[in-house]
């Protein structure tokens, strides 16, 4: 399993509580401080638990971050709304070469950003937007997603499921 972007660990502890023994969990996080805080606070209380379980933590990008292998499933909590449009492709491609055959990697977004953008943005801002509204879309077709809406988060999001196999 891998977890990209895991901030303070809200997704981190819920994947924790699903893990088994012999399971290995990887987790890659590009702010020194949020990795401190998670390695604290989550990781190394569950690792005294769970010693069967092997968690590593990488405080890198995910573009150079030096992981071995493909992954199972990867959860991505990145904020890609707030990334140009190159650097999403980018990372969508890298993350899909971590990803095994038949495996899923899910994402969120917030709900209604990008119509408000789309609705309200300056000319350029709009044109941006609906470049970004095609690359997701596309994406979303090409990798056969699924999505569910999650309208109990504030703010409410969408939680995307895109699979490996084009
Ligand atoms: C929206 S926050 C994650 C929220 C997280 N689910 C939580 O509960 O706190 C996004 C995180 O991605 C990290 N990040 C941003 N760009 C990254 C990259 N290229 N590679 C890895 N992590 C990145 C940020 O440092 C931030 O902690």
């Amino acid at each position: 399993m891998l977890e990209v972007g895991c901030g303070t660990g809200a997704f981190t502890k819920e994947i924790l509580k699903n893990l088994c023994d012999g399971d290995e969990f990887h987790i890659v996080e590009l702010s020194t401080e949020f990795c401190e805080r998670v390695e604290t606070h989550v990781i190394a209380p569950f690792r005294i638990k769970h010693p069967e379980i092997t968690i590593e933590l990488h405080n890198a990008s995910i573009e150079e971050a030096k992981l071995e292998g493909q992954f199972d499933a990867i959860v991505c909590g990145l904020p890609f709304n707030n990334f140009p449009i190159e650097l999403v492709q980018h990372v969508f491609a890298v993350m899909f070469g971590f990803l095994k055959p038949s495996c899923e990697l899910a994402y969120f977004e917030y709900l209604g950003m990008l119509k408000l953008k789309r609705i309200f943005g300056f000319p350029k801002v709009r044109k941006e937007t609906k470049l970004r509204w095609l690359d997701i879309e596309s994406r979303y077709t090409q990798r056969n997603g699924s999505q569910v809406t999650v309208w109990r988060n504030i703010p409410s999001c969408r939680v995307i499921r895109l699979q490996a196999c084009v």
